[in-house]
């Protein structure tokens, strides 16, 4: 039997045309991207994350001289803000490049690495985590991350697992 994913996202020319709250959070994500510590690829990605408390939580790609020790703006963002609110959901988050100083032309998607570190993410929160792609020409709106990430990896036997010194509550 041969299946079938479609996904769904929207699309606008404009940030302007997005809803006042996205819009808020997509540029918080092109001005942390000025945050960016980028020597190695000169390419300087901001990301901003908003709690379920309205909160905007943001950073940027920080890279190292050992390549593999940098780490991408999402999952610097995503990982503070579950640190400051380890029991609050995220339920957006936005994206957005610059080169040069410039927004770059197409959008910035999040890596693989960030996508599965997404779907922990909404997993852990038990919201939908809204997705917004920005750019200079276009802007893009994903409404969760199981259609930035099908076939997501979330298979571990998550409680047989958690013995006592396994974390917080929430495993
Ligand atoms: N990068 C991000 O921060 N987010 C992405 O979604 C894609 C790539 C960073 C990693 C590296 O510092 C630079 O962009 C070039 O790959």
């Amino acid at each position: 039997m041969e299946r079938n994913f479609t996904i769904r996202y929207k699309e606008f020319a404009s940030s302007s045309l997005l809803q006042p709250e996205e819009k808020r959070l997509l540029d918080a994500a092109i001005e942390a991207a000025d945050g960016s510590y980028a020597p190695y690829s000169h390419f300087n990605v901001g990301a901003a994350v908003e709690m379920e408390n309205g909160e905007i939580i943001s950073s940027a790609n920080q890279e190292n001289a050992a390549y593999p020790s940098g780490l991408c703006a999402e999952r610097s963002a995503l990982f503070y803000a579950h640190s400051k609110y380890p029991d609050k959901a995220i339920v957006a988050i936005a994206v957005a490049a610059k080169c040069n100083g410039k927004v770059t032309e197409r959008p910035t998607y999040p890596c693989g690495a960030c996508r599965q570190v997404l779907q922990e993410s909404q997993q852990r929160g038990g919201k939908k985590i809204k997705i917004i792609i920005g750019s200079a020409t276009k802007v893009q709106v994903i409404d969760s991350v199981s259609q930035l990430l099908p076939f997501a990896f979330d298979n571990l036997p998550r409680e047989e697992n958690a013995g006592p010194e396994s974390g917080n509550k929430k495993g």
